[in-house]
């Protein structure tokens, strides 16, 4: 029965889940001159750090780029776009900084002369990095996943009102074309665990983004994750997961992700993207569809998504958004963790790390 307000009821139709870029955590505000630009240095410089990262950094008029920090001298290795990176020597020189092996060394030496930090290093060493940033009083963009143990974590409610009124059920589908990268044997930091993981592939790499998006937008909790995957052959990750999520509140979430969709069907679910709109259907006839929007972008030549947008504007002291702050971040991470340890058990797993966070009831 409801303990809760009664309706309005809605039942929330995402279609592809996939529109966080990335995880940001704007802790402190400090005034800036605005003509100061954000002063930035950027954590693990493989693939996605020097294919968009940088030079979207490095286009942008309000942003400077402070120094450089990966402790391999040839970054990227098994990331994803292995064998296609420069190194640390090149990139450097390309873009005047100095580099570090560590982040230590980096804020030992010049913590007082940077805004925020930018993290970009693998799954396994986000909450260590993350939480690094954090201590030393900067600002932090943290790439997706926020962390792969939810254990450390800690955050605190949101509260959230809109629209969308109670959220009972949604139905969530994610295709992408990525056999190359959960399937490929140069691509090993997206197939193989480290550290606390307890498995890795379609669930870290691209559930990360459907979770923020759906726990961002309509604030469930997830509690209970009951889910079967498909694994690869050659690399042992997920490349199929379907899953069903019990939530706090009683609400269900049903989720279908397939990591290896054919590329051609993908360049269609991709045009489409470019021009997707949320459309809210209410019980009480209030349909209405929100504007388009695309999901992330790509362009390199660019000054990057709203994520790095909202990074800078926080650093240079000026109003941001967050799209996916620390507590999507968290349940996210909380319910991927669960995923992998249903995926072995063969049975319902709950969710670990998210007490504290509390709706009030549907009718189960
Ligand atoms: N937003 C998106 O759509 C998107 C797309 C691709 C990748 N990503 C994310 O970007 C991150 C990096 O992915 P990638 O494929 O570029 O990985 P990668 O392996 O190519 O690059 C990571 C780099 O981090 C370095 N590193 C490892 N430990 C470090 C440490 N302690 N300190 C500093 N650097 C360290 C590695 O040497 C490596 O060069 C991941 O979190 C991934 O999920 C996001």
């Amino acid at each position: 029965m409801l303990s809760a307000a009664p309706p309005p009821k809605a039942l929330l139709l995402a279609g592809a889940a996939a529109a966080v870029a990335a995880l940001v955590y704007l802790r402190r505000r400090r005034a800036l001159p605005p003509a100061r630009r954000a002063r930035i240095a950027v954590v693990g410089c493989g693939g996605w750090a020097q294919g968009w990262h940088l030079p979207n950094i490095s286009n942008r008029p309000d942003a400077q780029l402070v120094a450089l920090v990966d402790p391999a001298d040839d970054p990227g290795a098994g990331g994803c776009l292995h064998g296609r990176v420069e190194s640390m020597s090149d990139l450097a020189a390309r873009y005047g900084v100095p580099r570090y092996k560590t982040l230590q060394a980096l804020l030992e030496e010049r913590r007082d002369e940077l805004d925020g930090v930018l993290v970009a290093a693998p799954h396994g060493h986000h909450c260590s990095l993350g939480l690094a940033v954090l201590e030393a009083g900067l600002h932090l963009l943290l790439e997706k996943p926020m962390c792969a143990d939810p254990g450390f974590l800690e955050a605190r409610k949101a509260v959230r009102q809109g629209v969308l009124g109670e959220v009972r059920s949604v139905s969530c589908v994610f295709a992408a074309p990525l056999g190359w990268l959960f399937e490929g044997a140069d691509h090993v930091r997206w197939s193989r665990s480290e550290g606390s993981m307890r498995g890795n592939g379609f669930g870290w790499g691209q559930l990360s983004h459907t979770f923020a998006w759906v726990f961002g937008v309509t604030g469930l909790t997830p509690a209970t994750v009951f889910a079967a995957a498909v694994h690869s052959e050659s690399t042992g990750a997920d490349i199929h997961d379907a899953l069903t999520l019990t939530c706090t509140n009683g609400a269900v979430i049903a989720v279908c992700g397939a990591g290896t969709a054919p590329d051609a069907g993908f360049k269609v679910v991709a045009n489409w993207a470019k021009g997707a709109r949320l459309q809210v259907w209410r019980h009480d006839g209030a349909h209405s569809a929100g504007a388009p929007f695309a999901f992330e972008s790509l362009d390199q030549a660019g000054p990057g998504p709203g994520s790095l947008h909202a990074f800078v504007s926080a650093c240079r002291g000026e109003e941001y958004e967050v799209g996916a702050g620390p507590v999507e971040g968290l349940k996210a991470v909380a319910a991927i963790d669960a995923l992998y340890r249903s995926i072995r058990s063969g049975k319902p797993e709950s969710v670990a790390g998210c007490e504290g966070f509390s709706e009030s009831r549907v009718a189960a």
